[in-house]
């Protein structure tokens, strides 16, 4: 029998359990509104726990909501859609009154969002819209496209064809350049990756820049799972296919740091950054406390830096509206829509960080310590 089959019947059936007992165990079926915050449970779905991201997401929901009062049940699936499926399903039997995700992959938990439907449960997409689903309630993330922007301005300005305040750079290139994407399940990967082209298609057309493998197409340069092993292996492929010739790499456009890192480590191997072989200009995204010391160091030339604070603290808000039989208010009314509905939204700002930016960004609004940026490690 297939899996697909399988969650469809453990669906049905848990709605039926769900009917049976009245929504008992399942929240108390929409009105929140007179209950303490102790008697009140929020299910939290995060994707992994291989990014540090996700961790600082996850605690700082959880913590958030806790100090509110409120119960939390936290969940990390490991990357493993199946895994993350079960998780919702059961957050919605242990009672949760509201859901938190985010989502593996965009269109994969249809049913249960569903079962939470049907058990009058509001959900919150949780950074990574939830696609193909009337029952996405809010969306809480940063500005998508602007990431891709600004991600393919801090490869311009690291190349020297623009300067940080927009106007021209003194450089004319043709420069070397090489593509990469997120995981094509992860909507957010296609706002990064069109921001990004938008930005970059003038210099290609007009030849500033040259994509020497040719590989300009999404589909054509994403990673599954945002695996930075991927993205390794991708850079070792295109270093021996495309530049066996002479050519060197000179920079590359990367939308997230876990890939940064795998695409540096491959470039290392094949001796750029070492004597007369300069490192190319690598793209991030995340602040990750490894790739913000690789950028101290000069061989990362940014980041994109989101702060996740922020975004736990508008999760809680919304979920503390939902709870109190409120709507949540939204800052955005019209960019996500999900194939079925446009999902209102609150969207935050995000900050490109270079190596002088770390100080007065990450440091001084206490993201990193100091000492975290030197050893490029968090402390525990
Ligand atoms: C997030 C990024 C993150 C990526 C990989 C995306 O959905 O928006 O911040 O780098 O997933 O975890």
């Amino acid at each position: 029998m297939s899996r697909k089959f399988l969650v469809a019947v453990g669906s049905a059936a848990l709605a039926l359990t769900l009917a049976a007992c009245g929504g008992e165990g399942a929240g108390s079926g929409g009105d929140t509104s007179d209950k303490k915050p102790s008697e009140l449970t929020i299910g939290v779905s995060m994707p992994t726990q291989t990014s540090e991201r996700w961790i600082a997401d996850g605690n700082a929901v959880k913590q958030k909501l806790e100090s509110k009062g409120y119960k939390v049940d936290l969940q990390y699936a490991g990357d493993d859609i199946p895994t993350q499926s079960q998780q919702v399903d059961q957050m919605i039997t242990r009672g949760a009154d509201v859901l938190v995700i985010a989502a593996i992959d965009g269109t994969a938990l249809s049913s249960q969002l569903q079962t939470a439907a049907d058990a009058k449960i509001p959900v919150i997409a949780y950074d990574r819209l939830i696609r193909d689903s009337k029952n996405v309630d809010f969306y809480v993330s940063f500005d998508n496209y602007k990431v891709g922007t600004a991600q393919a301005t801090a490869l311009l300005v690291g190349l020297g064809l623009q300067n940080k305040d927009g106007s021209k750079g003194t450089a004319t290139g043709p420069f070397n350049v090489e593509l990469f994407a997120g995981s094509l399940d992860d909507n957010n990967a296609h706002f990064f990756f069109n921001g990004a082209m938008d930005t970059l298609k003038p210099y290609i057309d007009n030849k500033s820049l040259v994509v020497k493998s040719g590989q300009t197409k999404i589909e054509q340069v994403a990673t599954l799972r945002w695996q930075q092993e991927t993205a390794q292996k991708r850079m070792e492929d295109l270093l021996t296919s495309s530049y066996n010739d002479g050519a060197k790499v000179d920079g590359v456009l990367s939308p997230y740091d876990g890939l940064s890192r795998g695409i540096i480590t491959a470039l290392q191997n094949a001796g750029y950054g070492g004597a007369g072989k300069k490192m190319p200009v690598v793209t991030g995204q995340d602040a990750e406390i490894a790739s913000v010391k690789l950028i101290n160091d000069g061989v990362q030339g940014s980041t994109i830096f989101k702060d996740t604070r922020l975004l736990a603290e508008q999760a809680a808000v919304a979920a503390e509206a939902y709870l109190q039989g409120k709507e949540p208010q939204a800052n955005d009314v019209k960019t996500y829509d999900n194939g079925v509905k446009v999902v209102p939204s609150f969207l935050l700002p995000v900050q490109t960080v270079y190596k002088d930016d770390i100080k007065p960004v990450l440091i001084d609004s206490g993201y990193w310590s100091a000492e975290e940026v030197a050893a490029g490690q968090a402390k525990g």
